[in-house]
């Protein structure tokens, strides 16, 4: 495994009004790993997603990836550089089928959708067939969105992820609101969808169980600052995360 720097925070800070949701975050993101973040609500998950992918703009501090200054870009140009996101609920067009949801995804990104161009004609069809089957999804692929349970839509939500082609892929609560007797099963699919697709993963997880699966590294936030950052076995026993934050949880 390469310990090569993908992403770099340095010296985050955000406020808004009297809230602190980063102060001075400073974390590296290394290839081919899956950090989990772990930490109590309001400590500031999000808010760093929201940063890394362009949504927001810290008041101090950069973002590196892949070694450039990507502070100041919009979510769609860092997209175009391979920083991706899943929603912690999916933004899918519920009344289209799954499909159709990934045409439309891999058509914008290619650019070259057309509304005079009939959907299921775009070249891209074959390459979000496969991305269907890789998220185990291909015996829903004419089904519209809105009957899908939880865990499909999570499903194809990555599949639209990976359509864009990412590098890095952040996903903020991947198992929120999924029933938690499917939770294992839905992430098993996205590991493995996500290491065949050699995508590097950012995950908030509330669920300390699926952290222990599927992350190699977990940081800890609290109060808009990073406390901890190591291998799983270590943070998750380490008494003041057990108290401060899986104490929480439980
Ligand atoms: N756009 C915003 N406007 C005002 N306050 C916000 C905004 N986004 C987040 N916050 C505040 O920042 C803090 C961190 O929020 P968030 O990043 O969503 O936490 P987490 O994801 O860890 O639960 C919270 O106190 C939240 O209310
Ligand atoms: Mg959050």
């Amino acid at each position: 495994m390469t310990e090569r720097v993908l992403l770099e925070a340095k010296g985050l800070e955000i406020r808004f009004g009297g809230v602190v949701a980063a102060q001075d975050i400073n974390i590296q993101i290394h290839e081919g790993h899956n950090l989990a973040i772990i930490g109590p609500n309001g400590a500031g998950k999000t808010t760093f997603l929201n940063i890394c992918t362009g949504y927001l703009k810290p008041h101090k501090g950069k973002v590196f990836f892949d070694g450039k200054d990507v502070t100041r870009l919009q979510p769609r140009h860092l997209v175009r550089r391979g920083v991706a996101r899943a929603f912690q609920i999916p933004q899918l067009f519920t009344e289209h089928s799954v499909l159709e949801n990934l045409l439309i995804a891999g058509a914008a990104q290619s650019r070259r959708w057309s509304p005079f161009r009939p959907l299921h004609q775009i070249p891209e069809r074959k390459a979000m067939l496969h991305l269907l089957d890789m998220v185990k999804c291909s015996h829903i692929a004419d089904r519209p969105v809105s009957e899908l349970p939880e865990g499909q839509r999570k499903l194809v939500d990555i599949a639209i992820a990976l359509a864009l082609k990412p590098k890095l892929l952040f996903m903020d609560e991947p198992t929120s609101g999924v029933a938690s007797s499917e939770k294992f099963e839905v992430l098993d699919i996205i590991a493995e969808a996500l290491t065949e697709a050699k995508v590097t993963s950012v995950f908030v997880e509330h669920d300390m169980g699926i952290v222990d699966r599927f992350a190699d590294e977990v940081a800890v936030w609290n109060r808009g600052e990073v406390l901890f950052r190591g291998p799983p076995d270590d943070v998750l026993n380490h008494p003041d995360v057990i108290r401060d934050v899986i104490g929480e949880e439980v």
